[in-house]
């Protein structure tokens, strides 16, 4: 089982976007996977077309069965049409109650100690992450063996990325006292991206020169993303021919080949 986390401090840069579909995608692509939002806004639960409810916050606070907290997302809601689905995609939801996580869990090791729990039944766990970091940001990188960072080509993406490098610098020095290893950062995704935009393309470059090979190619900006969350259903299910899908797709079969190596 691999545990992939989505991190940047940044709102809105794309974390419950790429989060949703790689999960869906990894299903569709025959993974069993579970989708934790760790978010108290929600949204990868509501995405998913799911109502939010505590479900992290019972998971990791009042100790509840992964039974009685995770959900199954019904397949014709993700799969692509006329596809067999060999998958499954589960999600822990979230609501304004996953605030309250990081002042009520007492052990670091809480979110390790629960994935325990799926090792036998899962190939892959994504977890959703809010931007504002917590103690719950504490034991998740405990428990995580890579890292997705999504941004915007912009300033202010940038910046809560190099926010989001440096706590994982720190989270490290933890890991390191446990002998857990390093985290893995799989890859850098430019989000919302328009290649005819000067600035775009300038900060691409940059965050090339900066980042090298890490940087993976670009999700170009289109408006059937924001359909694809009116109508509670990824990409894959409701565009598939779409540009836009198959960036998805080519991404989510970088993150199966990025996570055989280790
Ligand atoms: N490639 C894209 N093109 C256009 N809109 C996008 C794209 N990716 C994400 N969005 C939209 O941008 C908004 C913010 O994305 P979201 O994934 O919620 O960011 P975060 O979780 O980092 O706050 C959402 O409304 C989403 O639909
Ligand atoms: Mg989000």
């Amino acid at each position: 089982m691999k545990v992939i986390t989505l991190l940047n401090e940044k709102g809105g840069v794309g974390k419950t976007t790429l989060a949703t579909h790689i999960a869906a995608g990894l299903a569709i692509r025959g993974q069993r996977v579970v989708l934790i939002d760790s978010d108290p806004q929600g949204h990868a639960t509501v995405v998913c077309g799911l109502p939010k409810e505590p479900g992290i916050y019972n998971l990791l606070v009042r100790d509840a069965p992964f039974n009685d907290t995770m959900r199954l997302v019904p397949p014709e809601q993700y799969q692509m049409p006329n596809e067999p689905l060999t998958g499954q995609l589960f999600v822990v939801p979230s609501n304004i109650e996953s605030r309250n996580i990081a002042n009520s869990i007492s052990d670091a090791f809480a979110v390790s100690d629960r994935l325990e729990e799926l090792k036998e039944f899962i190939d892959y766990v994504v977890i959703d992450t809010s931007p504002t970091p917590s103690l719950l940001h504490g034991s998740i990188y405990l428990a995580t063996d890579y890292i997705i960072y999504p941004t915007k080509c912009e300033y202010l993406s940038f910046d809560g990325l190099v926010e989001s490098i440096k706590h994982r610098e720190a989270a490290q020095l933890n890991r390191d006292k446990w002998n857990l290893g390093p985290i893995e950062v799989m890859g850098i995704v430019p989000t919302m991206y328009r290649n005819q935009t000067i600035e775009h393309s300038e900060n691409l470059k940059e965050l090339r020169q900066q980042f090298g090979k890490l940087v993976w190619p670009p999700i170009h900006q289109r408006t059937i993303w924001a359909e694809a969350v009116t109508m509670r259903q990824p990409v894959f299910a409701i565009a598939p021919q779409t540009k836009a899908a198959a960036e998805a797709l080519a991404l989510v079969d970088r993150v199966l080949g990025a996570a055989v190596h280790v």
